[in-house]
């Protein structure tokens, strides 16, 4: 039986494939390249030195979809495949909407077609709005999104949860990613965003490397230690991890829909995140302040204690390994 890896050449999916394939696992991915390389596939070979199948199909093709669901024997979905871009999702609601909700529900609409009825999602701690409390549990109240592309997340965590009231033989994980950064430890995969980044850490990466000219700290007058975004940082391959815990409870437990926060539980500045960088590279990273960014909140991070109760997982790699790891991935692409 087949794990089926949508989004498999993207940043997380990429990774969650390498951690599958690690395991043992029998994979089929498919990926239309909308935000990732076809050299990723190689790299994910290359690490593993195991193969896994390919399809370069769009989820919304319903037809090309159902072909992959007949062509092999699939037992669970693990959907990467979406938009992801904040910024974008403002400019482009309508793009976001039918490529993350419109996407999900073919896919959700297949999977029932062929019986196949386990799926994890990528949701994110972006569903919690301007948090209830802090640290954030899976209790905290949902919605107050500010852009489009968290609140795709948003609906589609409702349509799973009205998805598994209709049918309770579903069995459902939601898996709400913190700030994933950092890059598989060989630097043969990692975060290689198109353009200009938005993200704090892969703009890090390209001030220290020489390819930015300085960082932009968006607002130094929040109420945090030092006035700067406090978030909860975690490495891109115990998020991928987190995913095949999340898989081996739903191969065991009894059906359910199963809602977990997925970071470290610790929370860093922006400027924290500068000197850590500093500190583990080596690298000079120049920045200015500048004013708020629109739309950002002050404090997030997690409680991950659910996850760690009932899934048996945690994040176990430090700032440092975030830091070097994410450095040792451009160094690579660079050449
Ligand atoms: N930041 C800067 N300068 C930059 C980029 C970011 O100061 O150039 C700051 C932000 O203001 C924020 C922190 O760095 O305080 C982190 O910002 P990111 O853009 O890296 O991440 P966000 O927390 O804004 O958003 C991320 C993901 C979203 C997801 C959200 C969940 O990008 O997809 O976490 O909380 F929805």
């Amino acid at each position: 039986m087949a794990i089926l890896v949508t989004g498999g050449a993207g940043y997380i999916g990429s990774h969650t494939t390498v951690e599958l394939l690690n395991e043992g696992r029998e994979v089929v991915i498919i990926d239309n390249f909308a935000n990732s390389k076809p050299e990723v596939l190689d790299k994910i070979k290359e690490i593993t030195k195991k193969d896994f199948k390919f399809y370069q199909i769009d989820y919304l093709d319903k037809e090309k979809l159902e072909k992959v669901f007949e062509e092999n024997k699939i037992e669970a979905v693990m959907n990467f495949a979406g938009y992801k871009a904040v910024g974008e999702s403002v400019k482009k609601p309508l793009e976001y909407y039918e490529n993350n909700i419109s996407g999900a529900i073919v896919l959700l609409q297949t999977m029932q077609k062929y019986n196949v009825k386990k799926f994890i999602f990528s949701s994110s701690a972006t569903v919690y709005g301007e948090p209830e409390t802090i640290p954030i549990t899976e209790n905290c109240k949902t919605g107050g999104t500010t852009n489009p592309y968290g609140t795709s997340k948003l609906f589609i965590e409702q349509i799973l949860q009205d998805l598994y009231k209709s049918d309770s033989t579903w069995d459902i994980a939601i898996l709400r990613y913190f700030n994933p950064v950092g890059a598989h430890k060989s630097g043969l995969i990692g975060e290689e965003p198109q353009g200009i980044p938005n993200n704090l850490m892969p703009y890090i990466v390209r001030v220290a490397a020489g390819q930015l000219e300085q960082l932009s700290v968006f607002g130094n007058d929040y109420d945090t230690h030092d006035g700067t975004g406090v978030r909860d940082y975690i490495h891109v391959v115990d998020l991928a991890k987190g995913h095949i815990k999340a898989l081996e409870k739903l191969e065991k437990e009894e059906k359910g829909i199963f809602v977990y926060n997925l970071g470290t539980g610790v929370g860093y500045s922006v400027l924290d995140m500068v000197k850590a960088f500093e500190e583990a590279t080596g690298e000079k990273v120049k920045y200015k302040i500048d004013c708020r960014r629109p739309g950002d909140i002050a404090i997030c991070y997690s409680n991950p204690k659910k996850a760690k109760q009932e899934l048996g997982w945690e994040a176990q790699k430090t700032l440092k390994d975030m830091c070097q790891d994410s450095w040792r991935y451009i160094q690579k692409i660079k050449k």
